[in-house]
């Protein structure tokens, strides 16, 4: 069994993403990541910090844009304008979940899709749908990296994705199926989970329920990846039972140090093909 080490990856992607930094910077392009954080979630505060301390690692110049829980949709949608107008800013990313009197569809809609480092906008996550990608979501494009670096090939693999979000599950379906991999997408609706799961060659998991995928749901030799990240007495865990099932697995990530800090390399990895778009 190997440990997929994300966290040393990462590290190692985002070495050469400071390189790549200071190389624009020397013909006096400064890339720049926008942050709007809604109302004051301690766990989307803690994500917030830690990319905004990624940004400042590598040389991206970082705003931060601190908003009542109160704000109105409008406010909201003045604030994305203005970042979109803003030549210092190559990306703009809009912490979620928002507040419910928020309309997300339309926040997300009105950021400057060139701009849309998470990859959530419309035309990016239709950009993906259609095998042409410009900007993908940060989470599954860190786990396509991180299998790569292991040279785990998906082509031709029976691959279940368990969770049918926006942020993870569909746009991981769409990358996998792209790279010719067999894609079952599982959801809180699918009947008899473990009869799909133990079929997987690659198993993926994005729900946030620790425990969720148990040993006898795993089939041997598979490569498993927890995507999900849930605090259990004090203690950060995954979806995963990684104790009893990295007995079994061929490959499998830890939470913390698999999938988390790929996901911040990538948004680094995306803001800098921002600027790159920009300055062709
Ligand atoms: N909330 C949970 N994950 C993410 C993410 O990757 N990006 C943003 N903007 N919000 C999130």
């Amino acid at each position: 069994m190997v440990i997929l080490d994300g966290k040393k990856l990462a590290q190692k992607i985002r070495l050469s993403i400071k390189e790549e930094v200071n190389q624009l910077k020397q013909r006096g392009i400064i890339p720049g990541l926008a942050f709007i954080l809604v109302g004051d979630n301690p766990a989307s505060q803690v994500y917030v910090n830690m990319k905004t301390k990624a940004c400042e690692e590598v040389g991206i110049y970082s705003i931060n844009h601190r908003m009542p829980r109160e704000v109105s949709e409008k406010e909201l949608i003045d604030v994305i304008k203005m970042l979109n107008d803003n030549p210092m800013v190559h990306g703009i990313l809009v912490q979620l979940p928002l507040p419910k009197h928020i309309n997300e569809e339309k926040i997300i809609e009105a950021i400057d899709y060139r701009k849309d480092v998470d990859g959530f906008h419309p035309y990016n996550m239709g950009r993906l749908a259609r095998g042409n990608p410009l900007f993908s979501s940060c989470t599954p494009l860190g786990i396509m990296r991180l299998m790569e670096e292991y040279s785990i090939d998906v082509k031709g693999k029976d691959v279940v994705m368990v969770g049918a979000g926006n942020i993870t599950g569909k746009p991981m379906a769409l990358m996998l199926t792209n790279a010719g991999a067999t894609v079952q997408i599982c959801h809180i609706y699918t009947q008899n989970l473990k009869e799909k799961t133990k079929r997987a060659d690659i198993l993926i998991s994005a729900v946030g329920k620790p425990g969720l995928i148990t040993e006898d749901m795993v089939k041997e030799g598979a490569v498993v990846i927890d995507v999900g990240i849930s605090r259990v007495e004090g203690k950060v865990v995954g979806d995963v039972d990684f104790e009893n099932v990295s007995k079994k697995a061929s490959y499998i990530t830890p939470v913390p140090g698999g999938v988390g800090p790929m996901t911040i390399a990538m948004l680094l990895y995306n803001t800098l093909q921002s600027v790159k778009l920009k300055e062709q």
